[in-house]
């Protein structure tokens, strides 16, 4: 069986702890787009990881973890990763493969991620970590891939033949000194070294494992509403975080994907800028902040947090063709008195129940919200489905029914324990 997971909100819906338990019955484990702008959380009896650009399944023993052609690849950060899961006395061993055509990311992506959010006035937010010009390149065709830090006269020609390019604009739009040829040069040289053992054909290597059976978990990064294309552009990634972004990102065939799985929390949050339609006033949002620990896994960023946004779901289970749903941090909401669901927007008088693309219509409009009765907080979790409140209950039971889709997960809390499951 090879599944896709999905974010189905704008990122942070608990990707990390439902890719972990899922890795358990799976024996390869792919990322297939985004980079280190993602945070992906894993709790394990009494230690958190923290996963930026490794698939979450690591943790498990003798499962392939791939990073496939799709994603852009800080070299140094990877590196640093490595070290860290070693240190944790986790066995990379020959684990890990990378695909010999992700694209790289360089210093100068990271410094004009940085300068040209600065110079915008509708700034994106980003994380800054040179994920939108590592892509702008690969598509304008000057990037630099993985495969390519292993063949030095390659490398050194892509790389003379950009900085002539970039370091005059470095200069005259960013007053920026720009960037020495030499000393870049022999950085990703020697990381193509370190990463020689693990560069490989990865969509070679992903067919032969489904033709000998093998299940394969594509990891998605972000969610939906980053998407380049479905998301709230340009308030986005530069990537494709819907599910067929798996298929491309790994070079694996649509007819080989059996079904995706979408991950959305029972509220919403975003970080970063851009329209946010369920967003909670400022002095709830920040009780909420506070009690769901909502700060950016990547960047400490404060997250915005809002209500459940059933209009917006129901758009990623389209987009997506999610046939399950995993709601997380149930446990967030309990002890509020009521809890509400935007069931439509308005603008201007007339009621929508589609998700709007205009972004002035997007950025005016009102929830229309159905409330329900709040439960109150719990002091043991509870452990299936039965034991969770009866409000509860009913506000999953509205879920299901706005979405028309099943709910095949619950988690109640960060470790593993705390997930329920329906069937
Ligand atoms: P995971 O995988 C939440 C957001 C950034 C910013 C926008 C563009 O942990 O769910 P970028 O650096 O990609 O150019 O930033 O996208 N963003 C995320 N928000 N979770 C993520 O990943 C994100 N990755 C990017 O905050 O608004
Ligand atoms: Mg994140």
């Amino acid at each position: 069986m090879n599944l896709v997971l999905v974010g189905a909100q704008w990122g942070d819906e608990g990707k990390g702890k439902i890719i972990d338990i899922l890795s358990a019955k799976v024996d390869y484990i792919v990322r297939y787009q985004g980079g280190n702008n993602a945070g992906h959380t894993v709790v394990v009896g009494d230690k958190e990881y923290i996963f930026h650009l490794m698939p979450s399944g690591i943790l498990h023993k003798a499962k392939v973890c791939v990073i496939g052609n799709g994603v852009v690849v800080d070299p140094f950060v990877l590196l640093q990763e490595i070290k860290e899961i070693k240190k944790a006395g986790i066995d990379i061993g020959g684990r890990l493969k990378i695909s010999a055509l992700a694209h790289v990311i360089l210093p100068y992506h990271k410094i004009l991620d940085q300068l040209r959010e600065t110079k915008r006035k509708n700034k994106i937010g980003t994380t800054g970590r040179g994920i939108g010009p590592c892509y702008a390149d690969k598509i304008i065709r000057c990037g630099i891939r993985m495969v390519d830090l292993l063949n030095p006269k390659i490398l050194s020609a892509k790389l003379k033949d950009n900085l002539k390019e970039k370091n005059e604009v470095f200069k005259k739009v960013y007053q920026h000194k720009g960037f020495d040829f030499n000393s870049i040069y022999k950085e990703y040289l020697n990381y193509g070294k370190l990463f020689a053992p693990y560069i490989s054909n990865t969509a070679l290597l992903l067919n032969k494992a489904i033709d000998a059976n093998k299940d394969i978990l594509f990891e998605g990064a972000q969610g939906t509403f980053l998407d380049i294309d479905f998301g709230t552009y340009p308030f986005v990634t530069s990537s494709s975080a819907t599910s067929g972004g798996a298929c491309v990102g790994s070079g694996v065939s649509p007819a080989k994907i059996n079904k995706v799985i979408g991950v959305a929390k029972a509220y919403t949050t975003r970080v970063g800028e851009g329209p946010f339609p369920t967003e909670f006033n400022p002095s709830f949002g920040k009780f909420m902040r506070e009690r769901g620990r909502e700060f950016g896994a990547t960047t400490g960023r404060p997250r915005r947090c809002g209500w459940f946004d059933s209009i917006m779901v129901k758009e990623a289970v389209m987009l997506n063709g999610i046939s399950e749903l995993a709601i997380m941090k149930m446990d967030i909401l309990d002890g509020l008195k009521e809890v509400k669901i935007c069931v439509a927007y308005k603008y201007k008088g007339k009621l929508l129940r589609e998700f709007p693309h205009d972004f002035e219509v997007l950025s005016n409009l009102k929830p229309v919200y159905k409330t329900l009765a709040g439960w109150p907080k719990v002091f043991t979790k509870p452990r299936n489905f039965r034991e969770l409140q009866p409000n509860a209950k009913a506000y999953l039971a509205r879920l299901g029914d706005m979405l028309n889709t099943k709910i095949s997960m619950i988690s109640v809390g960060s470790a593993r324990e705390d997930t329920i499951f329906l069937d």
